[in-house]
């Protein structure tokens, strides 16, 4: 176990660059899997749940190594297709494994996806999708896993019943090597889904339209290794310092940005009373004294993205006036807010929706993490806090940010993390 520690009430200020994206490294890293070779990754975070897929990776035969934030994979020594490391269940994307083996080995299983306690998180979007392309997909609910086989896939238009970045991802994955063309209707347009589908496209597949609802996937036989990609700016670990630089009424440039990827936090900011400016691949955010409420509703890309509402309610507990913030997305993911009334905090909850009164200040507090975002929301509420704040179980939070105590050091902030 592990905790931060952090003493509050300083304005953050100077430089600090973001990582690479968790949720397109997971993709991209397991789309490697669809080419024989060794294929070389930049701008991989080095964080659990990547380091957990890549001892997945290594338990099926691949080999790899890590230098700062490049991997490399050596995909010629896959030995096995059933994966039963007990990594698996530890997080969610190994379920991405199931696209990326079905078409090209025809037969799969892994372990029911675990992943962030944020809702049921079903997956029958995902069994949907491959079905469709010829798929037989078995659930085995005594043992926890779910496999699938086939004998080859066809192309087919799927239409997805609810907007899963998963889904998509996992879906359009297996369509790559389905014979004729897929179409994937009311799929995600998450940046990350352009990631995955830039990645392949780039390693031979014909996928056109991601980014969009309508993801059109041409089969082909195989993939090529290209050797070389760069994964794109983590969105949420940017947005999550640009809302500590605005809580903190401080002054922050963070580099390594697509700034088109942050342009619905940067517009709520503002409409908040913070400065945003934006830069090639920066992004310069300063706080000012007041913060006015706002109403916030989470919702699918381009919309205000599910994993920035736990760190930015906490601009909400100190804003003038009441802000409504509704998570649309997740059934159960406002149980942060319960750690942030520990912190002074005036909220109250009704259903999904938070009515967050703004107070003179919050005071420092033991809290716990209850999962990856709420745990970034702590940490935010302890550098704002008078006094000092313990943030316990942060094992959560290094699931998806690479040292970011480091991070907010390097722009003044008083944190330090210690391991039991
Ligand atoms: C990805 O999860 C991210 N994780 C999540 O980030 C993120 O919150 C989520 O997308 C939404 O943006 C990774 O990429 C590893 P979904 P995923 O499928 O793919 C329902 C973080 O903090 N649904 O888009 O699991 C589901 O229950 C994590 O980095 C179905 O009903 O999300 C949820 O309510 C947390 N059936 C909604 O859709 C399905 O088959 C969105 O889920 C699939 C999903």
């Amino acid at each position: 176990m592990s905790k931060y520690i952090i003493n509050g009430s300083k304005p953050l200020k100077g430089e600090v660059f973001a990582g690479g994206s968790k949720n397109s490294a997971l993709g991209v890293l397991t789309a490697a899997l669809m080419t024989k070779g060794v294929v070389v990754l930049r701008n991989v975070p080095d964080i659990e749940d990547v380091q957990l897929l890549l001892n997945i990776f290594e338990s099926i035969g691949v080999k790899y190594a890590r230098e700062d934030s490049t991997v490399a994979l050596d995909t010629r020594g896959i030995n096995e297709t059933f994966v039963s490391t007990p990594d698996a269940v530890k997080m969610r994307a190994s379920y991405y494994i199931l696209g990326a083996f079905i078409g090209k080995y025809g037969k799969v299983s892994v372990p029911f996806p675990g992943g962030c306690a944020i809702g049921s998180r079903p997956i029958d979007q995902h069994i949907k999708g491959m079905t469709a392309l010829g798929a037989k997909i078995t659930e085995d609910l005594e043992n926890g896993r779910i496999s699938a086989e086939c004998d080859g896939l066809h192309g087919k238009e799927i239409f997805f019943d609810c907007v899963s970045v998963g889904a998509t991802i996992n879906v359009m994955m297996a369509a790559v090597f389905a014979e004729g063309t897929t179409e994937l209707v009311n799929a995600a347009k998450e940046p990350h889904i352009v990631d995955v589908a830039n990645f392949l496209n780039y390693m031979g597949a014909k996928i056109k339209g991601a980014g969009t609802d309508v993801i059109r996937i041409e089969g082909v036989r195989s993939l090529k290794n290209r050797g070389d990609y760069t994964v794109i700016p983590d969105q949420i670990e940017v947005g999550t310092l640009m809302i500590a630089a605005a809580a903190t009424k401080g002054d922050v440039t963070i580099k390594n940005v697509i700034p088109k990827h942050m342009e619905t936090l940067s517009a709520k900011l503002e409409d908040m009373g913070a400065i945003v400016t934006l830069y090639d691949d920066a992004i310069n955010v300063k706080g000012t004294d007041t913060l006015d409420a706002v109403s916030v509703k989470t919702a699918v890309y381009p919309g205000f993205p599910t994993d920035l509402q736990q760190p930015f309610s906490v601009l909400a507990t100190i804003a003038e006036g009441t802000s409504v913030i509704t998570e649309t997305i997740y059934e159960n993911r406002l149980k942060h807010l319960d750690e942030l009334i520990k912190m002074g905090a005036d909220v109250n909850v009704k259903g999904n929706k938070a009515y967050i009164t703004g107070v003179e200040g919050l005071y420092g507090a033991e809290v716990s993490a209850t999962d990856l975002r709420a745990g970034a929301a702590l940490i935010i509420a302890g550098l704002v806090a008078d006094g000092q704040t313990v943030v316990n179980n942060a094992q959560h939070i290094d699931r998806g940010y690479e040292k970011i105590h480091e991070k907010l050091r390097l722009v003044g902030a008083d944190i330090e993390k210690i391991s039991d």
